[in-house]
């Protein structure tokens, strides 16, 4: 059954509320951790577990906190949110001298009102085509260096100052190094601050100095699935954390996307067998460093999977399940957050349409906010990872 938007919203919430009764949490399994929440789960093994979450108003129908429907899901299954956009300069800063938190604060008072934890994405999300209009055209003067820093600077000690303590970790920066070259982007940003080590350096020490209690992290989408570009970016992504190393720049952890994909129709054993032993190493090489890991952004992106329903979840939650199993082996990795609880709200749909541009089913909810087997996937995933602190 599909949704559109011109439904009423009562509608889906009567339909919804159904769906979300008591005994509908999940499926059976071994260790699947049935009747637990992914929350709960997630704290067994040391790890808290969240998902981002968008600004809304009441009644509109949105994966956000003033939903009743997606309310209720982050309340149940999450300990940690995070700001789908709201915190991104193209929110906050209409102007270079003018910030605008008003869609941010409303979403981190609902998160403090109920007692969660908030990660801080992102104070600087590093391609061009994601910067707000008036900074692409930016004139940084006669002393473009001075005027870069300034600007940084003060977005940085804005944002920290003004959350204080209740935002305890940030992607710093998001998405730096170009996936087809391995080396950092190339913006107007980074030519006005001389380069891109530069550019990242004066964000990580000033939100060190800004935020001294927060974790600092590095986020990126460089992804496990076999393939030129990704093998390049990965190894972009490794330079540069070497380079902070060197330098002496505070990053505290590498943020690893996860936005998994299953793009061919290939059982997922196979998928699996070929991405396993280079990520691994990569992993292996990141946490030798003394990086901690965190997976920022997860979901699955379900493009070329078969069209029927029942063969697409159990594929998607396999698929997912053999990734967050080798993820979980580390006992590095901290966070566990995925991009929306619900596919209704998932930007996959809209970012990277299936042929038959039907919904995609890449969220541990279905459309009518029904568990599916991906939430079963990360419920047994937490329910068999060892403990991190032993
Ligand atoms: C996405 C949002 O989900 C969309 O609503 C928006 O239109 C574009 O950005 N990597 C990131 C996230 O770091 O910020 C992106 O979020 C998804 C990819």
């Amino acid at each position: 059954m599909k949704f559109s938007r011109r439904e009423g919203v009562a509608s889906f919430l009567a339909l919804a509320a159904t769906a979300c009764a008591p005994g509908t949490l999940g499926g059976a399994g071994a260790g699947s951790g049935q009747g637990e929440t992914l929350k709960d789960l997630a704290a067994r093994s040391g790890r808290r577990f969240g998902s981002e979450l968008a600004f809304g108003r009441p009644g509109e129908d949105r994966g956000s906190f003033a939903n009743p429907l997606y309310a209720e899901i982050l309340e149940r299954e999450c300990e940690v949110l995070v700001p789908e956009n709201e915190l991104k300069w193209a929110w906050t800063r209409p102007s270079a001298s003018t910030f605008d938190f008003r869609q941010f604060d409303a979403m981190g008072d609902y998160a403090t009102a109920k007692g969660f934890a908030l990660r801080g994405h992102t104070l600087f999300w590093a391609p061009e085509k994601w910067f707000p209009q008036w900074l692409v055209a930016h004139d940084f003067g006669a002393q473009p260096i001075k005027a870069a820093e300034t600007m940084l600077t003060e977005h940085v000690r804005t944002v920290c100052r003004r959350y204080g303590p209740r935002i305890g970790s940030y992607d710093v920066v998001n998405e730096a190094v170009e996936p087809e070259t391995g080396a950092l982007r190339d913006t107007v940003m980074t030519r006005a601050m001389g380069g891109g080590e530069p550019m990242l350096d004066l964000m990580f020490h000033t939100a060190r100095s800004e935020a001294p209690h927060a974790q600092l992290v590095y986020n990126d989408y460089m992804s496990w699935e076999r393939g030129t570009e990704d093998e390049t970016h990965i190894a972009g992504v490794l330079k540069l954390l070497e380079g902070f190393r060197k330098r002496g720049t505070p990053v505290d952890a590498l943020g690893i996307q996860s936005h998994i994909r299953l793009l061919k129709d290939a059982p997922v054993a196979e998928i699996v067998r070929e991405s396993e032993g280079p990520w691994r190493r990569f992993l292996d090489a990141v946490v030798a460093m003394g990086y901690d890991l965190v997976i920022t952004e997860f979901d699955v992106n379900d493009r070329e999977a078969p069209d029927d329903i029942a063969i697409r979840d159990r594929m998607v939650a396999d698929y997912a399940r053999a990734y967050l199993d080798i993820m979980l082996g580390y006992e590095q990795l901290g966070d566990v957050l995925a991009w929306g609880m619900v596919d209704r709200y998932s930007w996959l749909t809209g970012f990277d349409p299936r042929a038959d541009k039907s919904i995609k089913r890449g969220t541990p909810y279905d459309a009518q906010f029904r568990a599916k087997p991906l939430r079963e996937a990360i419920a047994a995933a937490f329910a068999t990872a060892s403990s991190r602190h032993g």
